[in-house]
């Protein structure tokens, strides 16, 4: 057997390991060349290879080599299609491997926690299921290549602002449930080679040097096993971060953290063992980048062009599409457009399409497709073209006028006006959030004034994070198209002229008003800290539990056909852990074949603890041709049922009955069932703290006590008031037992107290 880097390990110095804990250049880790251990690549990320052939940076100022751009994970996850997105890491593994890449940098999963985050683009949802599963899937098509991902970033970097220091302070229920839940699917179903800790601190500690996040949640929970990689520059004090679980700094070659190490073992700041297991993981992962087969280019630039547009006309969300009489005064849907009116496209994003973000993530596309080309290409002279804005806010009014005047007519012209507004690159990007989430005026006066010449007007909105729809009810058709990579132009042509059927679905909510949403107040934080006041109830499940209503909500998404749910039914697999098998037929009842993404909704109504009214627990694509029917069968996992109990600190499935519903959004829901589940009775250890209805609840005190309650003086704790056992109880309930010590003639003096105590503690930790 030949030997590999891992194998050499116990042939190195303290010095040696110490190196290989540090990069050595912007993106390379160091090579120990007397060992035979070569130094690897690891580089940007995340929807399209980064390789930067020059001057480095990690804010994607400078050029790096052409690559596939594919839709940023806020388009991509829209196509809700976990199928879809595993082929678009194979590309990207594949991208990687063609360049000689070890580890491309990314998915970036965290939750969307508010719209103004600068960097939900390059994030999945708001909602850990969805961020968990698409995640996964890009992890496994990527690792699938020989080349690994790095799941970034770890954890609860929900914003830009300040992103270097901010201490985001979250309880741990919320923590766990919805900023963690996602990264540890992926964990558990992917095995990404690295993960990729955050800039930011978590409740007060930075989490490079977090041997909570790092090392107790992440290796001994969850059992990871690869590589903790600091985000770029996160590292003060490697000594203390390699003490917490990390493995690799980056970059590197400033300063001399191998020697800060060897100097914190010789000091008994750092165990060498703590060391020898970095250096060790660093080893494997060298040795699997070296075990991958030299891939040769070049690389075949169409096949994948045509896979990023097939992953964008997938992810394209059909917001509303209302009847409007056409040319021969019929009433039918406004979209897909009838190819022989004659079109006004307007708005600058058609022919200027903004199809990724600005930072780390910015991509050489290999080429650009715009929704102009495309949709000129498809209907020749039957297309008109006015820009009806410009991106430049420093352009004078009279020439924003002169455009917006230009366009009017051309829309008064022409059938149907089609148009392009979002948000610029200057509005959105890494590195800072927005302050509103409204589009330009500029934008919003023409749509207007367009509308006012030609109410056969379709939207398409290209933006990385939610907008204010204002015209929401006034537009008959829109097309929340998000950033769709470099062909998402020819993508959204296709969808506009009905080659591809919309299927796309929202993973976040389209608020009516910033000030609904969840963390609204309480981002982006003041003072390097920023408060999760809302807790676990973040996107649609802030919205439902407070009966808010909202623009479009999470899940939503038309198709030019129809669907139609049967009866679901729900088989309890494993009563205990949760596990649930939901079958519900499905029937395409349109005129043409489509997809529909099937939510299933898990909800428990008087549950011992707070929960959202429902919460997302599985969902599947059905691809049906017209007037077909198939029974979607779709599983939840008990684990995705269960809450984070603070007094036991781990996952606990709440006994009783859930309620399953299905449908095709967070708000149209249309079967459901009932599961009734024996999940755990959480026994926890009594204590003179116990509350009487701890004690009550208890299996073995509970009895006893019962008992010992009857009778006694009225007035006193303790006893009855002769209106009933019930309100005695309800008044009783949360007085400490031990307290009931100060009570005396009710048979409960400490001693007795700490007999039951002890009793019932006996009985129930056997
Ligand atoms: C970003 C990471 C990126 C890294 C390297 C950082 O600023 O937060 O997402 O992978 O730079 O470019």
């Amino acid at each position: 057997m030949t030997e590999t880097p891992r194998d050499r390990l116990s042939q190195l110095t303290l010095e040696q390991e110490a190196a290989l804990l540090s990069g050595t250049d912007f993106w390379s880790t160091r090579a120990l060349p007397g060992h035979n251990i070569p130094s690897i690549m690891l580089t940007d990320g995340p929807h399209g290879l980064r390789k930067q052939s020059a001057a480095s940076d990690h804010l994607g100022l400078n050029d790096s080599v052409p690559a596939t751009c594919f839709p940023p994970a806020a388009g991509l996850s829209s196509s809700f299609d976990p199928e879809l997105a595993e082929r678009v890491g194979v590309a990207l593994g594949l991208e990687s491997a063609i360049e000689d890449v070890a580890v491309i940098l990314g998915p970036g999963i965290n939750i969307k926690r508010s719209p103004l985050c600068g960097r939900n683009f390059e994030y999945v949802s708001e909602d850990p299921i969805v961020a968990g599963e698409i995640g996964a899937a890009l992890v496994r098509g990527i690792q699938s290549q020989g080349v690994g991902a790095s799941v970034k970033h770890f954890a609860v970097n929900n914003q830009e602002s300040d992103r270097h220091r901010v201490s985001a302070d979250a309880d741990e229920r919320t923590l766990r449930e919805i900023y963690l839940r996602g990264f540890q699917r992926v964990v558990t179903d992917a095995s990404p080679w690295t993960v990729m800790c955050s800039y930011n601190r978590i409740n007060g500690v930075p989490a490079a040097a977090n041997h909570w996040l790092l090392t107790e949640v992440l290796r001994e929970q969850w059992g990871f096993g690869g590589v903790v990689v600091s985000d770029w520059g996160a590292v003060d004090d490697l000594a203390a971060s390699v003490a917490a679980g990390l493995d690799l700094e980056m970059p590197g070659g400033g300063r001399d953290s191998a020697g800060a190490i060897a100097a914190a073992v010789a000091g008994g700041g750092l165990a060498a063992a703590d060391v020898d297991t970095a250096a060790a993981r660093m080893l494997d992962l060298v040795t699997k980048a070296e075990a991958r087969p030299a891939v040769e280019g070049p690389l075949d630039v169409d096949a994948h062009h045509a896979l990023a547009r097939e992953a964008a006309g997938r992810s394209i969300v059909l917001l509303q599409n209302e009847s409007v009489a056409d040319s021969d005064g019929l009433q039918r849907p406004l979209l897909p457009l009838d190819t022989a009116s004659s079109i006004a496209v307007i708005g600058e994003f058609a022919r200027s399409p903004r199809f990724q973000g600005g930072g780390s993530s910015h991509i050489n596309p290999t080429r650009v497709d715009s929704a102009l080309d495309a949709l000129t290409e498809a209907l020749g002279g039957g297309a008109q073209f006015a820009p009806g804005f410009a991106f430049d806010a420093a352009v004078p009014a009279e020439e924003q006028a002169r455009l917006r005047d230009e366009a009017v007519a051309l829309a008064a012209a022409q059938d149907i006006a089609v148009v392009f507004l979002g948000l610029t690159d200057d509005e959105e990007s890494e590195g800072f959030d927005r302050t509103h989430i409204d589009l330009s005026p500029a934008q919003l006066t023409l749509l207007d004034a367009v509308l006012e010449a030609n109410p056969r007007t379709v939207v398409v909105l290209s933006n990385g994070a939610v907008v204010r729809l204002p015209f929401a009810g006034r537009v008959p058709a829109i097309l929340e198209t998000w950033l769709l990579g470099q062909a998402g132009g020819s993508a959204v042509a296709d969808v506009l002229l009905g080659r591809v059927n919309p299927s796309g679905r929202l993973a976040e909510t389209i608020p009516q008003r910033l000030e609904d949403t969840p963390a609204f107040g309480n981002f982006p934080g003041e003072h390097q800290h920023v408060n999760y006041g809302e807790g676990i109830f973040v996107g649609y499940r802030w919205y439902d539990a407070r009966q808010i209503e909202v623009a479009y909500p999470f899940g939503h998404g038309l198709s030019y056909t129809s669907f139609a749910y049967g009866d679901v039914s729900v088989q309890v697999v494993d009563s205990v852990s949760g596990d649930l098998i939901v079958t519900v037929p499905v029937t395409n009842t349109g005129a043409s074949d489509g997809r529909e993404v099937v939510q299933v909704y898990v909800g428990r109504a008087d549950s011992a603890v707070q929960r959202a009214p429902r919460e997302l627990k599985a969902f599947a694509s059905a691809q049906l041709a017209a007037g077909e029917t198939r029974e979607v069968v779709l599983h939840v996992r008990g684990e995705d049922l269960a809450y984070w109990d603070t007094r036991a600190d781990r996952f606990v499935v709440e006994p009783g009955e859930y309620l399953v519903e299905v449908g095709a959004s967070s708000r149209d829901l249309r079967t459901r069932a009932t599961a009734e589940l024996v999940g755990e009775h959480l026994t926890l250890p009594l204590t003179f703290e116990s509350t009487v209805g701890e004690v009550l609840a208890h299996p073995v005190a509970g009895p006893i006590v019962l008992a010992q309650l009857a009778g006694g003086e009225p007035g006193e704790p303790g006893a009855s008031e002769g209106d009933g056992d019930d309100t005695m109880l309800r008044l009783m309930s949360s007085f400490p037992i031990g307290k009931l010590a100060n009570f005396p003639g009710r048979g409960l003096d400490a001693e007795a107290i700490a007999g039951l105590i002890a009793l019932a503690n006996g009985a129930t930790s056997e």
